[in-house]
């Protein structure tokens, strides 16, 4: 479904090239775990296989179809095919867990954002300020916004990085049911936990993303 083809990323200004000639593969795999050392472009990865970074050269495909730059396609790109969930969430701190929810669906449906709440176990948490959640209800709420507009992808970046180890099996559990919806998942981690529930491994070293075999 996803395939990258001779990537090449730089950072304007850098002169260190984060990425050279990387390719990836989504192929059959249900769930795939992206690892590598802090710094070495796994958020960076995931933004360009969101469509929100295109400052890169190669070709990124999708379903076949290559993924262009021009920032209307990229919007229907992905409002039909791939959510992510980044680093820090970017929840709205003063908002309603509802109110969070609805800004990221054009057709506002109660029904919809109460289904997606129930999957995630917060099924009373609409009216509730998101500045008010744990860590771990705040994860749960970003997933369900990520997840409203059904995509074929989900991207994760570090989903357990800030929770306990048993907040921790709590997302885990809710990401094997969300493999059960048909989503595909990749899931960038440094926890083992984490990559032990994935089908193939990864691991982005210096520039090139390596297939790891354990
Ligand atoms: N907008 C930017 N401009 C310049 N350099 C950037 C920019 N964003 C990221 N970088 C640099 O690119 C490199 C990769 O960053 P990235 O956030 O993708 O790493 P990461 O693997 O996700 O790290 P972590 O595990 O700490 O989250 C870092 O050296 C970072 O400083
Ligand atoms: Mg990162």
């Amino acid at each position: 479904m996803i395939t990258l083809n001779n990537i090449c990323k730089q950072f304007p200004k850098s002169n260190h090239k984060l990425f050279d000639h990387l390719n990836f593969s989504l192929g059959s795999s249900q769930t795939v775990a992206i690892k590598g050392r802090s710094g070495s472009g796994k958020s960076t990865l995931l933004k360009i296989m969101a469509g929100m970074d295109t400052q890169y050269t190669g070709i990124y495909e999708f379903n076949k179809n290559v993924v262009t730059k021009n920032p209307r396609t990229l919007l229907s790109f992905r409002k039909n095919n791939i959510s992510i969930i980044t680093q820090n969430y970017h929840l709205l701190q003063d908002r309603s867990v509802g109110a969070n929810l609805q800004l990221s669906i054009s057709k506002k449906s109660k029904k919809e954002i109460e289904k997606m709440l129930f999957l995630v176990g917060l099924e009373n948490y609409a009216s509730k300020r998101v500045s008010l959640l744990s860590g771990g209800e705040a994860q749960r709420v970003a997933i369900a916004r990520a997840l409203l507009t059904k995509p074929k992808v989900l991207l994760a970046d570090e989903p357990t990085g800030a929770l306990d180890e048993q907040t921790e099996l709590e997302i885990l559990n809710l990401f094997q049911s969300i493999k059960q919806l048909g989503t595909k998942i990749i899931i960038v981690t440094h926890s083992d936990l984490v990559s032990n529930i994935c089908d193939t491994k990864y691991t982005l070293t210096p520039k090139k993303l390596l297939l790891t075999t354990n």
